[in-house]
C-alpha cells in the first residue's frame, strides 16, 4: 500500500508546507464549524463577527455543548495566550484569536483569560534568556489592552509571576500526562529538555484555574490559531479526570504571509513575510507593494485582458479575511479584479489605506495601554 505523503506539518513548535484546512479537520480530529453552529451564535449576539461569517474560524470542538450550557444559564469565560519571545512582535495574524475573543467578551459578557506562559519560549529557544521575554510581555500585553478588552471582565496571567496559583494546578495535570502522550503530540524525543515535556500542563491551567477559584465548574471557550489544538487535545483528556469540564474550542486558519497563500504569517521567518503592530504607514505601503504576492498578470495589457486571480492575490486574501468587512464591496473589488478592471496596484493601495487605518488606531491605543497594564494584570 502506497502511505499518503503529507505535505503539511502541524504542531505548535512547527508550521510547514501549505495547509490543507479540510484534511486538518480530519487529522486532527475537530468538527467543522458549520452554519447551524454559526446561527445559534447569531442568534445570542445578533450578528456574526466577519471572521465567522467568512470562514477565518472555520473548525471546533464541543462548541454546541457551550452553547447549550449558555442557553441553560452556565455562562462560560474564555481563554488564549500568547508566548513572549524575545525579536518576535505581534503581527496581524497574532491579532486573529484576540480580536475574536474581544468581540465575544463584548457580545456574551463574560470574563476573559489571557496568558502570557513567558517561559515557554525561555525552554524552546536557545538563544533567550527570561529577562529577555520580560520585556516582550510588556509589548505583547499593550497590544492585546489596546484591543479593547473590558478591565474589570479580563485577567493576564503571566506564568513566572502566577507561578504561585499555578503550579499546584500544574503538577496535577502534569500527572496524568506521560512522557509518551508528550512525544507523539509534539513529535519530541529524548533530546527534549524536561521544561518543554513539561510546558504543556502549564498551558492547560487557564482552561480550568476560574473554577479553582470560583469552586463551582465554569465552561471554557478558547479561541485559537489551530497549531494551538495539540495542547488542548492533550489537556481536554486529563481534565475531566481533575473534575473539570473539557474546554470548548473554536479554530482560526492562519493569515498568509504576504508572499504567498498556504502558509502561516510568521515573525519568525523574517519581517518582509508579516505586518507588524507596530509597523509605521511607511514599512506598511512598502511590504505590500513589494512583497504581497499578486494574482494579477505580468503586464498592465494583458490585466486588462485575462484579469486577474483573487484567490491566489495575498492582497485580496486580507481583504476578505479581515480588512473588508463590508460584502458588497469585498464582492465589487473581486469582480472588478477578476475581470481586469482593479489593477494589482490599485488593489494594494486599497489595501495598504485599511492597514494603515487600522494601524494608527491600534498604536494610538497601544500608547494609552501603557497606563492601564495594572487593571490587567491577575493580583497575587
Ligand atoms: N503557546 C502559545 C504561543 O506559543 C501561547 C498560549 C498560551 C496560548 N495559552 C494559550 C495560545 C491558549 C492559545 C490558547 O503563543
Amino acid at each position: 500500500m502506497v502511505k499518503e505523503k503529507k505535505d503539511f506539518s502541524i504542531t505548535p513548535y512547527e508550521v510547514g508546507g501549505q495547509v490543507d484546512y479540510s484534511k486538518l479537520i480530519k487529522e486532527f480530529g475537530v468538527s467543522k464549524l458549520d452554519s447551524r453552529t454559526l446561527e445559534r451564535i447569531k442568534k445570542q449576539t445578533g450578528e456574526l463577527h466577519v471572521f465567522l461569517r467568512r470562514g477565518i474560524f472555520f473548525a471546533h470542538r464541543d462548541l454546541n455543548w457551550l452553547l447549550d450550557e449558555y442557553d441553560a444559564g452556565n455562562k462560560f469565560f474564555l481563554y488564549t495566550g500568547r508566548a513572549p519571545s524575545k525579536g518576535s512582535r505581534v503581527h496581524l495574524g497574532h491579532l486573529i484569536p484576540w480580536i475574536m475573543c474581544q468581540w465575544l467578551q463584548e457580545k456574551f459578557d463574560v470574563d476573559m483569560w489571557f496568558q502570557f506562559p513567558d517561559e515557554e519560549k525561555f525552554l524552546y529557544k536557545p538563544d533567550i534568556t527570561l529577562e529577555d521575554t520580560e520585556q516582550a510581555t510588556y509589548e505583547d500585553m499593550l497590544d492585546v489592552i489596546a484591543l479593547g478588552f473590558r478591565p474589570e471582565k479580563t485577567k493576564f496571567l503571566i506564568d513566572t509571576k502566577h507561578a504561585g496559583i499555578m503550579y499546584k494546578e500544574a503538577c496535577k495535570v502534569a500527572k496524568k500526562i506521560t512522557f509518551s502522550m508528550v512525544k507523539s503530540s509534539f513529535g519530541f524525543n529524548e533530546s527534549n529538555n524536561v521544561g518543554s515535556i513539561f510546558y504543556t500542563a502549564m498551558q492547560a491551567v487557564p482552561a480550568f484555574l476560574p473554577s479553582v477559584i470560583k469552586k463551582k465548574n465554569i465552561p471554557c471557550l478558547i479561541p485559537l490559531g489551530i497549531d494551538q489544538d495539540p495542547h488542548f487535545r492533550i489537556s481536554r483528556d486529563v481534565m475531566p479526570k481533575l473534575g473539570y469540564y473539557k474546554p470548548a474550542i473554536m479554530h482560526n486558519v492562519f493569515l498568509p504571509p504576504l508572499t504567498g497563500i498556504g502558509g502561516k504569517m510568521a515573525a519568525s521567518s523574517g519581517s518582509e513575510t508579516a505586518i507588524y503592530t507596530t509597523d509605521t504607514p511607511e514599512e506598511v505601503k512598502k511590504k505590500i507593494n513589494k512583497y504581497a504576492f499578486s494574482g494579477g498578470q505580468a503586464t498592465i495589457e494583458e490585466h486588462r485582458k485575462k484579469g486577474g486571480n483573487p484567490d491566489i492575490d495575498v492582497s485580496f486574501q486580507y481583504l476578505k479575511m479581515f480588512f473588508e468587512p463590508d460584502d458588497n464591496k469585498l464582492q465589487k473589488i473581486h469582480d472588478d479584479y477578476k475581470s481586469g478592471k482593479l489593477l494589482t496596484g490599485e488593489l494594494k493601495a486599497i489595501l495598504i489605506e485599511k492597514i494603515n487605518k487600522f494601524l494608527s488606531e491600534h498604536q494610538k491605543k497601544r500608547e494609552q495601554a501603557k497606563k492601564m497594564i495594572d487593571k490587567f494584570v491577575l493580583k497575587n
